[in-house]
């Protein structure tokens, strides 16, 4: 019997079909990075490593791991492994696959590139560098016949790439709608439960480690618009950015919105909306958004607490979908970035590749203001005749439909006997909604305006 040995055939590797996984020349891993991902990245691959090779059917060996700064100490890796020169490791000829754990922009974008265009396949937790440069790095795994894998980078360990971009792959997406953000939704949750204000809450989910030390990234909706575009882009296959996401975050939340949504039976989520509408001319567009919204306490969305996340997809023959769990945190993301290692170290063995970022449709993106929403309008106004007939009229001037008022009196706002009003929207378009509101915050009839929120339907 002939031992069979290893040929490389451009960027995968054949072998004699007798060929036992051992046998077989190592796919070689880089690590780039070794926070909180990267370390459980590692220890994953160190008490995984037998189970990794069978599903891989073949061995893979880590090669070396790229840090800032080599002399802080560190437990669970080799120091012999470990090194400053990210870019002389990525060229090595014995690295098959790159694992960029770094986080931020433009470094990971220059090693991603690198290690693309050196024919290496790339696996991504990074959803900022993904959600604004997906066309460039897709089109240099393209050209050099690579993977470029990220399943990592929206909602960590729940399967939601590898669920758009292969499990629904014959089905039509209408809407995908999620709570992506852990930090927020925990803020939310707590203010739900125990009545207390943003700030508050804010300061515990930071004493508690939920929050980060800067929580802007996350209260501001940043990190779910990031993740917004990449679920809008692959639902959609058009190319959706994060800058093309209109995002508002929790930061103007209050208690008293809290306690209003209770009463009407609903909750307060941050979502990320991704959607086909009908724009104003009548074609089809890809709508990508993120804001706090009414969630009916009925929807699955309202029972995701703490800092959990979970992506709501509607679909023309599946139906209504939910996958829920861990959004973040070291084993959830690093069990995600695995998986995406496995699949990429397969296809160096066996040849193929990955699903890829399909564009295809090119649907433009909807203008925000031409997305049909509803809006939860919480107002206080004069409590004196004639003041729900020139509502009616404001409402009959703009288009708008309301769906329910109620009415509660025995206010004051400034020395001035006043009536706390809600007003429920039926379905209309964004801008004409906020026009409607700006009506209302010149009205002499209106106090103050305490809150509008969107409904989500
Ligand atoms: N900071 C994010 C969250 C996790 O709170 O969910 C990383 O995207």
């Amino acid at each position: 019997m002939t031992m069979p040995s290893p040929q490389a055939s451009g960027n995968s590797y054949t072998f004699d079909g007798t060929a036992s996984a051992r046998d077989r020349r190592p796919v070689g891993i880089a690590l780039l990075g070794y926070g909180t991902v990267g370390s459980e990245v590692l220890r994953l691959l160190k008490s995984n490593e037998e189970t990794l090779e069978h599903r891989i059917e073949g061995p893979i060996e880590l090669k070396g791991v790229a840090v800032s700064d080599a002399s802080k100490p560190r437990t669970g890796v080799d120091p012999e492994l470990v090194t400053e020169d990210a870019m002389g490791l990525i060229l090595r000829d014995d690295v098959d696959v790159v694992v960029e754990v770094i986080g931020g922009i433009e470094y990971p974008r220059k090693l991603v590139l690198a290690a693309l265009e050196a024919g290496k396949s790339v696996v991504t937790a990074n959803k900022a560098l993904v959600a604004a440069h997906a066309d460039e790095l897709a089109r240099a795994a393209d050209e050099h016949g690579v993977d470029l894998y990220y399943e990592a980078a929206v909602a960590a360990a729940i399967p939601v790439v590898g669920m758009l971009r292969r499990s629904l792959a014959g089905d039509q997406i209408q809407r995908v709608s999620g709570i992506v953000n852990g930090t927020t939704n925990f803020i939310l949750d707590a203010m739900d439960s125990t009545g207390a204000e943003y700030s508050e809450t804010l300061a515990e989910a930071t004493e508690l480690g939920y929050a980060e030390a800067d929580p802007t990234a996350d209260v501001e909706g940043h990190d779910a618009a990031s993740k917004a575009a990449i679920l809008a882009s692959m639902a959609f296959h058009s190319r959706v950015k994060f800058a093309d996401v209109s995002c508002e975050g929790i930061t103007q939340i209050t208690a008293e919105d809290i306690e209003a949504a209770k009463e009407a039976g609903y909750t307060i989520k941050l979502l990320a909306i991704c959607e086909k509408i009908v724009d104003a001319s009548g074609q089809p567009a890809v709508s990508a958004r993120v804001h706090p919204a009414l969630v009916s306490r009925e929807h699955p969305l309202a029972s995701v607490s703490g800092s959990y996340n979970a992506v709501f997809v509607e679909a023309e023959a599946a139906g209504n979908l939910m996958f829920y769990g861990n959004g973040a945190g070291g084993a959830p993301t690093a069990s995600a970035v695995l998986g995406d290692v496995v699949g990429a170290a397969r296809n160096k063995y066996l040849g193929g590749r990955a699903p890829k970022d399909l564009t295809y449709a090119q649907l433009p993106l909807a203008q925000f203001g031409d997305v049909p929403t509803r809006y939860h309008i919480d107002l206080r106004v004069h409590d004196r005749v004639g003041v729900l007939a020139d509502l009616a009229a404001t409402c009959a001037s703009r288009g708008i439909s309301l769906k329910a008022v109620r009415q509660e009196e025995d206010y004051e706002v400034n020395g001035h006997r006043a009536a706390r009003l809600i007003l429920v929207t039926h379905t209309a378009r964004e801008q004409d909604l906020a026009d409607f509101v700006a009506n209302l915050v010149e009205s002499d009839d209106v106090l103050e305006v305490s809150s509008v929120i969107r409904l989500a339907d």
